[in-house]
């Protein structure tokens, strides 16, 4: 259901909301006063938290790259925000215009600016639905038409299980998407970290309070366990300027001002 503006009728405008916020640091026009303020805080404490934002984005388009270089042709992107430049099916379907994606998120203003971006897809649509429920989006996915379960998948979880806090299992989640896939399938994720992060990031996190969507910071140790047994493509789990740079010189002299992991996985066939 819509409200005369447009907006879906369950969004909350009295709380920011994480896919606004970020909408905002990327000069994105989907964000309320509310959103800005919340922004505006954030980015008075840690100045590089737009440059953060956007090393996130970059990480995404590499990963995305590099399962279409592996012959990937349909993904699942959970949390995969408010649309912006390079969205993931923008990057997937100039490669292969046969590629299909499925969004996800939980943020009903992310989800309705992505139906709007998708009118005349018949390759991409955006569901409703939370990754603390893994299987009704394994549901979603496959009653789409768009997701073969049988075929490799790629499945991208980019800035999105820091949102899931220890409470709520995401091990156990994550353990569930990649039971769903065959082998072959990849699986990407970027997680902001503590490792190596100054006291000014380590207080902006705790703002995210104020949202419906708090931040757990996690070790690479523990991102890294979110990949089960799958085997990480070089270079592993790594601060995300370093995964696979398209040139030395992007680099940042300090990658781990981004504070944030990135690492890709692939599904191969148990031996035997
Ligand atoms: C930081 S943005 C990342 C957007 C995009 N994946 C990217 O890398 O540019 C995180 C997104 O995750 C969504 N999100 C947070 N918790 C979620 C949950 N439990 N289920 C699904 N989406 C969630 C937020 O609404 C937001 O749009």
């Amino acid at each position: 259901m819509q409200t005369s503006d447009g907006l879906p009728a369950e969004i909350d405008l009295s709380r920011p909301s994480a896919a606004r916020v970020y909408d905002y640091f990327l000069g994105g026009a989907h964000n309320f006063e509310i959103d800005r303020r919340l922004a505006e805080q954030i980015a008075s404490m840690t100045p590089n938290l737009a440059a953060t934002m956007r090393s996130g984005r970059e990480f995404l388009r590499r990963a995305v790259r590099a399962l279409l270089d592996a012959g990937i042709d349909q993904f699942l992107d959970i949390g995969s925000g408010i649309p912006t430049v390079g969205n993931v099916h923008e990057v997937a379907q100039a490669a292969n215009p046969q590629a299909r994606i499925v969004y996800v998120d939980i943020d009903p203003v992310a989800v309705a600016h992505s139906r709007e971006l998708l009118t005349g897809n018949d390759r991409a649509v955006a569901v409703h639905a939370d990754l603390r429920e893994p299987k009704l989006i394994l549901d979603e996915a496959r009653s789409s038409g768009l997701i073969d379960f049988d075929r490799p998948l790629g499945i991208l979880l980019a800035g999105v299980v820091h949102f899931v806090p220890d409470a709520d299992r995401p091990a156990d989640v994550l353990a569930t998407l990649r039971a769903a896939a065959a082998p072959g399938s990849f699986l990407v994720i970027s997680h902001s970290t503590f490792e190596d992060q100054p006291q000014e990031m380590l207080d902006a996190q705790r703002l995210s309070a104020r949202t419906d969507t708090e931040i757990t910071l996690r070790s690479r140790a523990e991102i890294t366990g979110f990949f089960g047994d799958w085997t990480l493509l070089e270079p592993g789990v790594v601060h995300m300027p370093l995964w696979r740079p398209d040139s030395p010189s992007d680099v940042d002299e300090h990658p781990e001002r981004f504070g944030a992991f990135g690492g890709v996985a692939r599904y191969d066939r148990p031996a035997g």
